[in-house]
């Protein structure tokens, strides 16, 4: 959720600050600020309400001087999102400021204790009870570190945390306490970065450790050094990340989410390279770690995953039945634990997570494991924290996904889940090399099809243009293509505030018929995938009740496209790979009715490309 950076070196802090943040912008956008240290030991500190430019435009071109410093972006869970509850927050003194990411769940109690004590807390937040506790400990003779210490262990909840003190200027301490996101620490010559997400701190480095809960990053401009809560020192070698810098840039598109749908037949192309061979057919996968004989004895499938990855997760439910001959299931992994869901040893959890850092998916893992359930995540960042819980996984190759609404990442999860359900079914005996070869050459023709479906926009454009102020949508699909109806429907929510819904089809009739007019689009997938007929009766119910359908239908398919008051193709393929065509439309769809809207595409209101508080 809230976007975290931190530098110690030898250049001026604050504009690099400011740059981190516009890369962590996406994570929370409610509020902005920084604090630097300048060299006379004086703590300066900006903040504005709002989206990062507020504060640039605050400053207007004047940063405070200081090498070292912290900023955040937030969104807000405590306390409404303005400058006086903006991060950073300090104690009575102004000596010793906090950024935070997580909810202090305690705080109320901690605020009364404190103010009993004569601190005076100004914000509504739960962090400002962060700095007045350091401060307590600190006036009490502890060190900055120890009285760090102590502090995090009055505070319930998870968190990442950083801190640092007018008394020790040049340091920075950094600590993750359970799940409510990653900390990142990265490595320069003679300056060092720390940050909630990797993509900020990649552009200034690639050498970089992790944080585990339980650890304390205690950074200078020279180097990092690390201790567990109790204070025991703790051994880290930084690893060196790959980074594609053309990839984070929008380049001529205006948009990133733009930008990011235009890019799926690459990321689809890049994510099987080197993992799909032909002649003889074979899967590869290089990070499973997971033994054969372990995949080979797995009786039950389930995936969870949040959002758009959750959406993939149930396409991937299907490649697991019909490519692995598995039972499978997918869960919200919010809703996961409250499922007591019987799983062992004999259970392959599977996590969809385009960050790798959203807490619900991370807390069902946890839950998984205890378990001992094998796991595998599929994920889009390198290094993150389901990468590190899991036995294994399968990256996708999609670059940063800086858009808040999910596009590539999701055509390149359900790719990747096509690529692990046939090995599995290798595996198990399942998928012989005739059938492997039949279901990667399809595979392999996916993105040259994308590429045909983006073209259409223009077209999309046209029907957006006509429809982008109805109040309500509807998506209907069945079968494979339930799940792009869900995401249809999600997209639109995101990016255009418009309310919208993903119903199966067969469902209609048993409430949501009743909504239906002339005021109301209905999106049908009506594709050559087994539910064709089906979907034709829908598509006439809809049209008997004066609703407008706009249908995605198989190119060359006149009978259903003549029952459409707007019929978008896509060509041909095999049932289990129309999700990657359809969801093209729809993207592009919401995308195009955002604009129409005035929306902000890339960081609608609200939401947070990466959730990490429950
Ligand atoms: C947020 C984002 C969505 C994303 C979801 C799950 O809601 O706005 O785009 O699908 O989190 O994120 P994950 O990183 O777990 O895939």
């Amino acid at each position: 959720m809230c976007g975290i950076m931190g530098y110690a070196g030898e250049r001026d802090a604050a504009p690099i600050l400011l740059e981190g943040l516009q890369r962590l912008e996406y994570r929370g956008y409610d509020s902005a600020g920084i604090a630097v240290i300048d060299d006379d030991g004086v703590i300066h500190i900006a903040k504005g309400a709002g989206k990062l430019g507020a504060l640039r435009s605050g400053l207007e071109g004047v940063y405070p001087a200081g090498r070292t410093g912290i900023g955040h972006t937030r969104w807000a869970t405590h306390g409404k999102p303005t400058e006086n509850n903006a991060h950073p927050h300090t104690d009575c003194t102004g000596d010793i400021v906090v950024i935070h990411n997580g909810i202090v769940e305690n705080y109320l109690e901690l605020r009364a204790e404190l103010r009993d004590r004569g601190h005076k807390l100004r914000s509504e937040t739960d962090t400002e009870v962060v700095p007045h506790l350091v401060e307590s400990y600190v006036g009490g003779g502890d060190d900055l570190l120890t009285a760090f210490r102590r502090t995090i262990a009055r505070l319930e909840g998870a968190h990442a945390l950083v801190v640092f003190s007018a008394k020790e200027p040049g340091r920075i301490l950094a600590a993750r306490v359970g799940n409510a996101g990653g900390v990142v620490v990265g490595y320069g010559v003679g300056e060092m970065f720390v940050s909630s997400d990797l993509s900020a701190v990649l552009p200034e480095t690639q050498r970089v450790t992790f944080l585990a809960d339980g650890e304390i990053a205690s950074i200078t401009a020279g180097g990092a050094e690390y201790v567990d809560f109790g204070g025991a020192p703790l051994t880290k070698t930084p690893q060196h990340v790959p980074f594609d810098p053309v990839s984070a840039a929008k380049g001529a598109y205006k948009h990133f989410m733009l930008k990011e749908i235009m890019e799926q037949p690459q990321c689809i192309v890049d994510t099987f390279r080197g993992r799909a061979s032909f002649d003889p057919p074979g899967v590869e996968l290089e990070d499973l770690h997971i033994a054969d004989d372990v995949l080979a004895s797995v009786t039950r499938v389930v995936l969870v995953g949040m959002g758009t990855s959750m959406h993939a997760a149930l396409v991937g439910r299907t490649y697991f039945e019909q490519i692995a001959r598995l039972p499978a299931e997918v869960d919200n992994s919010s809703e996961f634990r409250y499922r007591d869901s019987l799983i062992g040893p004999e259970t392959l959890v599977i996590s969809v997570a385009q960050s790798g850092e959203t807490v619900d998916t991370l807390e069902a893992m946890a839950d998984a494991k205890r378990h001992g359930a094998p796991q595998i995540t599929i994920c889009n960042t390198p290094g993150a924290q389901t990468t590190r819980v899991a036995d294994g996984a399968v990256l996708t190759r999609c670059g940063p996904e800086v858009a808040v609404a999910s596009t590539k990442t999701l055509t390149a999860s359900i790719t990747a889940l096509y690529l692990l359900a046939c090995h599995v079914g290798r595996i198990r005996g399942v998928v012989d090399d005739a059938r492997l070869a039949e279901l990667l050459g399809e595979l392999v023709h996916v993105p040259a099809l994308m590429g045909s479906v983006l073209k259409t926009e223009p077209e999309i454009a046209a029907i957006a243009h006509a429809l982008s102020s109805r109040p309500n949508f509807l998506f209907l699909a069945r079968g494979t293509q339930y799940p792009m109806a869900m995401e249809g429907a999600l997209k639109l929510k995101e990016v255009s505030y418009i309310h919208a819904e993903g119903y199966p089809a067969g469902e209609m009739k048993h409430g949501p018929i009743a909504l239906i007019d002339k005021m109301m689009p209905v999106v049908a997938l009506a594709l050559d995938d087994g539910t064709r007929e089906k979907m034709l009766s829908n598509i006439e119910q809809v049209r008997a009740r004066d609703g407008i359908v706009v249908g995605i239908v198989t190119e060359g398919d006149a009978e259903i496209a003549a029952k459409c008051d707007y019929a978008l193709s896509l060509p041909r393929t095999t049932p289990l790979l129309y999700p990657l065509l359809s969801a093209i439309p729809m993207q592009l769809l919401s995308y195009h009715i955002a604009l129409l809207r005035g929306c902000d595409v890339d960081q609608p209101r609200n939401l947070a490309k990466t959730v990490t508080v429950e």
